[in-house]
């Protein structure tokens, strides 16, 4: 006798929420393809903080604490929204890097350089969001259009304060 219920499926979900499959599963790939830019958004925040040095250094390690830590649970609701409409969320680091739109950084710059290129993405990242939530709005998935529409809000903020960062 098989345990069924213990095979692992990773089918798509039956969902009747009143959104077309169709449009569900383009929100998922608009949603997958944000997911892979905030991750590789998180992981350079995440290395920027540890790694610079100079004196904005508290600043900008402190900030990029607050930035790193929201982009962490935002990729886990992102990932989730895609698993409650009915798919499955993107996996392999990979597959992020190919994604996303935030270039893989692999080099270390000095302070400002950093706080410039961060401030640089996160308006990409908040740009990437804006199409997505027009695309869930036009489709009435109002929900995920709230999700998104809220994200942008905070990768705009995040932007503002590392560009308050290196004002002259
Ligand atoms: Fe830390």
């Amino acid at each position: 006798m098989t345990l069924e219920v213990l095979n692992t499926q990773y089918e798509e979900l039956p969902i009747r929420s009143g959104v077309d499959r169709k449009d569900r599963k383009m929100l998922a790939e608009l949603m997958g393809r944000a997911l892979a830019s905030t991750y590789v958004l998180y992981h350079k925040t995440h290395a920027f903080h540890w790694n610079v040095t100079g004196p904005m250094f508290y600043s900008i390690h402190k900030m990029t604490d607050e930035h790193y830590q929201d982009m962490a649970s935002a990729i886990d609701d992102i990932a989730e929204r895609i698993r409650a409409i009915g798919f499955t969320a993107p996996t392999g680091l990979s597959r992020y890097v190919s994604e996303s739109r935030i270039s893989d950084e692999t080099d270390l710059e000095d302070a400002v350089s950093m706080a410039m290129q961060l401030a640089r993405d996160h308006q990409e990242v908040a740009a990437q969001l804006r199409d997505a939530a027009k695309e869930a709005e036009k489709v009435d998935d109002v929900y995920t259009a709230d999700l998104l529409t809220a994200r942008i809000g905070a990768h705009e903020e995040a932007s503002w304060m590392l560009n308050a960062l290196i004002v002259q």
